[in-house]
């Protein structure tokens, strides 16, 4: 099996100077899930066609397991799969493949169709079964802008554009998605014989359809469960409209994994979260790539989470911020106002209030008072804080990095810490508290008087 993109498209209603392909849904480009899709499907040859956004599109989803064709200027879609064909024929089975093998297949997906199931695309593969073209069709109440699909006594016959087609070929509503099956030898066979004498001067991969009919190879079809498997993004309407969709599968599926959601509606996953039993994540929290969540985590209302894992049974927020790097341990407290980065905090330890904890690494037991600062940083260089267990961190202190608390100690409330604290002491920096006796707060004075 080999997969072609297409995505040599411009994408003028983006507005946008960053290639359409590259827009990013769920916090992946657009093309990046239709490459993982493409992988899903243990695809041989993966082949991207590309075009507009050049080299910008190829250098940010390059990787070696990824054939790129460049295709310049656009000519249509058949045109645009023919550049693919040298990559796709390279792959042409050897002789010592098992006979099976020796029939190989071409799936083409458009770099601008992000959310088709893997499910959907076997069951279009099983449908071509090696030997036969398979195209993934649709029943729509609106067929408009569409390729029809043209049927005599219920076998397809030929795929019409919707500028090509006249009135009665224009009310079938039987759609082309544009996602097909073929076998690699036919399609390097009949793609070079297209012609573009049609309404767009394209050369039309749709004409494939026709081709086979007059070889006597049968075209089947397969169906889509739902319409936004093979929607594609054209704006900025759309790629919001697939964005909530994708939200809502990803939503979907952390609850039937038994995760409690406060509203599915108000949660966005933007990579990967991984969730133990009884989490229960409260409204608008975002995770960004790998977040893990442990046995009874409670994430509370507002909450950015990006490459961190949390223990079992800690709770975090509401308005809290774990950056990369961020490690707790079980039965950790981060409330509101809490931002910690690259840093680790084991079991039982809190930081509840208003507090910067930046390249820490905090034991256990340890409490973080309010406005708790790490000065992790001297505008070059970052530094390590080190805080021991059962350390207590009076409310407004500063660390300033590098800097060990030892196991135990206590540091005074308003502390500016900058040598290590002994274990089991306190530790104290602050100005001398003194009253002044006799002192008089200012009082206004009187107005000048208006004078007529
Ligand atoms: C195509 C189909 C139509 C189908 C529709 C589904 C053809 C001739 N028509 O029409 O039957 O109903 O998709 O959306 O195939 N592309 C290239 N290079 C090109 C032209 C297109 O890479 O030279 C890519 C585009 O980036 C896009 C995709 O192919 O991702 C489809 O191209 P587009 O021009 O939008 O096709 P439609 O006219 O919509
Ligand atoms: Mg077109």
């Amino acid at each position: 099996m080999n997969v072609v993109i297409l995505a040599a498209g411009q994408g003028k209603r983006m507005h946008s100077d960053l290639p359409k392909v590259l827009h990013p849904l769920a916090g992946k480009a657009l093309l990046g899930h239709v490459i993982d899709t493409a992988r899903e499907l243990g695809a041989g040859k993966i082949c991207v066609v590309y075009g507009h956004g050049g080299e910008r599109v190829r250098a940010a989803l390059d990787a070696p397991d990824l054939d790129w064709a460049r295709q310049e200027p656009q000519l249509g879609t058949g045109h645009a799969v023919l550049q693919a064909m040298p990559a796709i024929a390279a792959s042409a089975p050897t002789e010592s493949s098992t006979v099976s093998s020796t029939v190989s297949s071409t799936l083409v997906l458009y770099g601008d169709v992000p959310l088709t199931r893997v499910d959907t695309l076997k069951r279009l593969i099983a449908a071509a079964g090696g030997d036969k073209l398979a195209l993934l069709t649709a029943h729509v109440d609106n067929p408009r802008g569409y390729g029809r699909i043209v049927r005599s006594e219920g076998l397809v016959t030929r795929i019409v554009e919707e500028k090509d087609a006249d009135d009665a070929e224009k009310s079938i509503r039987e759609i082309n998605t544009g996602i097909l099956v073929a076998p690699t030898a036919a399609l390097a066979r009949w793609l070079p014989s297209l012609g573009n004498r049609n309404a767009q001067g394209e050369y039309y991969l749709t004409d494939i359809v026709a081709l086979a009919v007059a070889e006597g190879m049968p075209v089947v079809t397969a169906h889509p469960a739902a319409a936004w498997e093979t929607e594609g993004v054209n704006s900025k309407l759309q790629l919001a409209a697939l964005e909530r969709v994708h939200q809502r599968n990803v939503a979907d599926a952390l609850m039937e994994a038994g995760v409690t959601l406060a509203d599915p509606a108000r949660i966005d996953v933007r990579g990967e979260l991984v969730c133990g039993r009884d989490v229960s994540i409260d409204v608008n929290c975002v995770f960004e790539g790998r977040v893990v969540l442990g046995d009874g985590v409670r994430i509370k209302a507002n909450c950015v989470l990006e490459d961190a894992v949390v223990g079992a049974g800690s709770i975090v927020g509401p308005f809290a911020r774990l950056r990369p790097g961020t490690a707790l341990g079980c039965d950790v407290h981060i409330g509101n106002f809490v931002e910690v980065k690259n840093s680790s905090i084991a079991d039982h330890s809190k930081a509840n209030h208003l507090a910067y904890l930046g390249d820490a690494t905090i034991g256990s037991r340890v409490n973080v008072g309010a406005g708790t600062i790490t000065c992790n940083y001297d505008g070059a260089n970052k530094f390590r804080t080190v805080i021991e267990d059962d350390v207590f961190i009076g409310s407004d202190t500063q660390l300033v990095a590098p800097v060990t608390v030892g196991r135990g100690a206590t540091l005074g409330a308003g502390t500016t810490l900058t040598r290590d604290a002994p274990p089991e002491q306190l530790t104290v920096s602050r100005a001398k508290q003194v009253a002044v006796p006799g002192w008089k707060r200012p009082v206004k004075l009187p107005k000048p008087q208006k004078e007529d």
